[in-house]
C-alpha cells in the first residue's frame, strides 16, 4: 500500500463508543469509504487498528521498510501520552496527517496537548468521520505532488 491509516486504542468500538462524542460511524464504514476514494485514484490504502502501543509502533516501523508514502493516524488516547509512538513516526520519517473525530481543544485539558501535532503535516480535529475523508484528500494530493 502507499497510504497507511492507523487507528489507536478503543477506535475498534467506534459506532457504539460514546456516540455523542464520536458519532455512529463504525471503523469499517470509515475504511470502506476511504478505500473506495483511494481506489478511484488508483492508490492502495491499508488500515490497521491496535489497542496496544507496541502494536502501533511495530506497524509504523514496518511501514518504513514497506515504502509507505504517507500515514493518516488517529493515535486516540496515545495522542496525549505516547512519546514512544511519536518517536517511531520520527524514526521512519514518513509524513503523517493527525486526525481526531472530536475537537480535542474543546475537551478536558489533558486532551489539549498532542505529542504528534508538531511533527504532523497537518491536523484535523472535530469534524467526525469526515475528518478521515478530508485527510485522505490531502494525502492523495501529497502523493500526486512531484517529488
Ligand atoms: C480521539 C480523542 C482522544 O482524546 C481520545 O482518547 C480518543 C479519540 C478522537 O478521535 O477524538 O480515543 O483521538
Amino acid at each position: 500500500a502507499r497510504i497507511l491509516v492507523l487507528h489507536g486504542p478503543n477506535l475498534n468500538l467506534l459506532g457504539s463508543r460514546e456516540p455523542a462524542i464520536y458519532g455512529r460511524t463504525t471503523l469499517a464504514d470509515i475504511h470502506v469509504a476511504m478505500e473506495a476514494r483511494a481506489r478511484a485514484d488508483g492508490v492502495q490504502i491499508e488500515s490497521f487498528q491496535s489497542n496496544s502501543e507496541g502494536g502501533l509502533i511495530d506497524r509504523v516501523q514496518a511501514a518504513g521498510a514497506e515504502g509507505i508514502e504517507i500515514i493518516i493516524i488517529n493515535p486516540a488516547g496515545y495522542t496525549h501520552t505516547s512519546v514512544a509512538l511519536r518517536d517511531a513516526l520520527a524514526a521512519v520519517a514518513i509524513p503523517f496527517i493527525e486526525v481526531h473525530l472530536s475537537n480535542i481543544f474543546a475537551r478536558e485539558s489533558f486532551r489539549q496537548h498532542s505529542y504528534f501535532s508538531d511533527l504532523a503535516v497537518g491536523v484535523i480535529s472535530g469534524l467526525g468521520a469526515q475528518g478521515y475523508e478530508l485527510a485522505l484528500e490531502a494525502a492523495l494530493g501529497h502523493i500526486r505532488k512531484p517529488q
